[in-house]
């Protein structure tokens, strides 16, 4: 019983005494004493309480989390929970290693801390909880990780606040410069589960370069006037499933991007979205491919965007299915990306030194969108939308709020805004799309300037096939007098 070399020994005691004895010797820091260790057979548990954390809001607690995740054994296939009991827990950035999942119960809420001080030195490692290079790792207990996004407005704007920038360390630039709230890089095996995750200063929960993750059960709040509050990014990944999430943010809830290698295998079904973004965005970042990605049975409200294809630096998208998706989009202050397309499917190189990727393969099936703008679809010269399929959808197309409509939208990049007249689907470069069953109602309301169903920029699309494709004028007073007739009146958009 002499030092670290007996560690091995651990796995195969079962006794509590002998944890209890064992433990301090695995520990790089002096133990609190033995007797605080709250030690069940397995799993594991450790509650920080026992390292020395007040949980008091106010001091900061990183020494003792951070101690309880290091006195996790490492050699043991067991996974170790660390507990957080009630309270809140101020912390800097809390590194989670192998085999440790971090148990916030309910009540429970980790704060991060909003000096730059509480950060690492390296921008690419800002989170307030971070996983690197771990394998059977995750969050979850029910309580909430809490980034203090607030804290980090310099001006409250109802378009978009003004936000703070962390750029004297010229680290990074411009107003993209704040922490995320967790992260997990080059992971194996990643559970995050039945726990809240709230006002991140930046992106919320990035995923980069991870192979198996799950993330279910999960509700993400963010600022909704908050730039760059996005949802879930998942960079670089494979084999990722998200269900059952909630998610209202101010920018992109679920966005998967390319930036050092191919993304596949990615999965979200039954969650719910609101953004003054994209709910679903592909890129901007796209340097390498996307493939085999489903979304199925997603509620889509208030959005700035629904799904959304933003690819601009060369990689190439194929085998993606929408289905079971309802979608209503709006117009915001076009600072935001996005101008309420339900749907918006584009390829085009970033600049001047940008590659083209192409589009393939994708469906679209079982989809009702309530929009204040048409689908966009646009490919480009050297990057064809191929094969797009929409099958049983629904389209509804009325403008309710004030903002202009009229622009064509390709940021980032390209052409930026471009003027163009407003239409239920407009195409350009493409080759092989196919229409089934698709009903497309226009209101005939007082801000009706648009009844064009299909705007095809000449001889840039081909292949085109449509079957059972009906557009029409809603009849709006119809279904008026017969609402006032039975003594409902409303002025609410959703009740159509
Ligand atoms: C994680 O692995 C990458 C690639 O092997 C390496 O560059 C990085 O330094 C590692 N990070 C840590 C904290 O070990
Ligand atoms: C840092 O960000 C602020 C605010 O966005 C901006 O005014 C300033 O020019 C930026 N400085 C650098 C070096 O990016
Ligand atoms: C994927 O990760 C989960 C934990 O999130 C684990 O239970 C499962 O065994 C892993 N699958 C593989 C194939 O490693
Ligand atoms: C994902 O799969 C692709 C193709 O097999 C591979 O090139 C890439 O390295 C994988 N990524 C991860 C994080 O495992
Ligand atoms: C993606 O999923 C398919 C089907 O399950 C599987 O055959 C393939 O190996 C997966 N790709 C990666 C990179 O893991
Ligand atoms: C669809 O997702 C919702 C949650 O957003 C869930 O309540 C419902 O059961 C799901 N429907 C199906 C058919 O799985
Ligand atoms: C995309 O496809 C084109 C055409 O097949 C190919 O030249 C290019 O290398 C692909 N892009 C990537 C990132 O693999
Ligand atoms: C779509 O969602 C809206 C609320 O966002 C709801 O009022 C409507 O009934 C839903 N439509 C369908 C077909 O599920
Ligand atoms: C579209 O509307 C028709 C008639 O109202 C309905 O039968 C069908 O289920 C709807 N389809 C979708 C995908 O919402
Ligand atoms: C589309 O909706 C129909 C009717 O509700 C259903 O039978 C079919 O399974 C759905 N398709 C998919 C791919 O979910
Ligand atoms: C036309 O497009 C469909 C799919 O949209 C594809 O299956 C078919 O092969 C294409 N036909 C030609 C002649 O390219």
């Amino acid at each position: 019983m002499a030092g670290q070399q007996h560690s091995p020994c651990f796995l195969h005691i079962q006794s509590i005494i002998a944890l209890i004895f064992l433990f301090p010797l695995l520990q790089s820091q002096p133990a609190t004493s033995p007797t605080l260790l709250r030690l069940t057979t397995l799993p594991l548990t450790l509650s920080v309480v026992d390292f020395g954390a007040i949980g008091d809001g106010v001091h900061h607690d990183t020494a003792a989390i951070q101690s309880a995740i290091d006195a996790c054994p490492t050699f043991t296939s067991k996974v170790c929970y660390v507990t957080f009991p009630p309270g809140s827990y101020l912390t800097a950035t809390v590194r989670l290693k192998s085999g440790v999942v971090l148990d916030v119960q309910e009540g429970a809420k980790i704060l991060g801390g909003t000096r730059i001080g509480d950060y690492p030195r390296e921008q690419s490692r800002w989170y307030v909880v971070l996983a690197e290079n771990a394998t059977d790792v995750g969050i979850t207990g029910g309580g909430v990780v809490d980034g203090q996004g607030l804290a980090f407005v310099k001006r409250f704007d109802e378009r978009k606040n003004v936000m703070v920038s962390w750029n004297r360390t010229g680290a990074c630039y411009g107003d993209e410069c704040r922490p995320r709230l967790v992260g997990f890089i080059g992971c194996k095996n990643v559970r995050v589960w039945n726990v809240r995750l709230t006002q991140p200063a930046y992106w919320c929960l990035h995923i980069v370069r991870c192979e198996n993750t799950s993330i279910h059960d999960v509700s993400i709040y963010g600022d909704f006037n908050t730039p760059n509050n996005d949802g879930i990014d998942i960079d670089d990944s494979n084999n990722t499933v998200i269900t059952r999430c909630h998610i209202d943010t101010g920018d992109d809830a679920i966005c998967p991007k390319t930036y050092t290698a191919p993304l596949y295998n990615l999965t979200a079904t039954n969650c719910w979205i609101r953004t003054k973004s994209s709910a679903i965005k592909f890129g901007s970042a796209s340097w390498f491919d996307f493939k085999g990605l489903v979304f199925d049975n997603i509620t889509i409200v208030d959005s700035h965007r629904g799904l959304g294809f933003q690819i601009r630096d060369g990689g190439n998208v194929s085998d993606i299915t929408f289905s079971n998706i309802n979608i209503t989009t709006r117009y915001y202050d076009p600072s935001w990306w996005g101008r309420a397309e339900p749907i918006y499917v584009t390829t085009c190189p970033r600049d001047s030194r940008s590659k083209e990727g192409s589009i393939s393969n994708l469906l679209f099936i079982n989809i009702t969108a309530n929009s204040e703008n048409g689908v966009f679809l646009s490919g480009s010269e050297g990057g064809l939308l191929r094969n797009l399929r929409f099958i049983n959808m629904n389209i509804t197309y009325r403008k309710w709020t004030k903002y202009e409509g009229g622009l064509l939208d390709y940021r980032p990049g390209c052409q930026g805004l471009v003027k163009h007249s407003i239409a239920g689907i407009i195409m350009e470069h493409i080759d092989g799309l196919e229409v089934e069953n698709v009903n497309m109602r226009w209101f005939d309301n007082h801000l009706r300037r648009w009844n064009n169903p299909l705007d095809f920029r000449p001889s840039t699309v081909n292949n085109i096939s449509l079957l059972n494709f009906h557009s029409g004028l809603y009849k709006v007073e119809i279904e008026k007098r017969e609402r006032e007739r039975s003594g409902r009146t409303t002025d609410n958009p959703h009740s159509f």
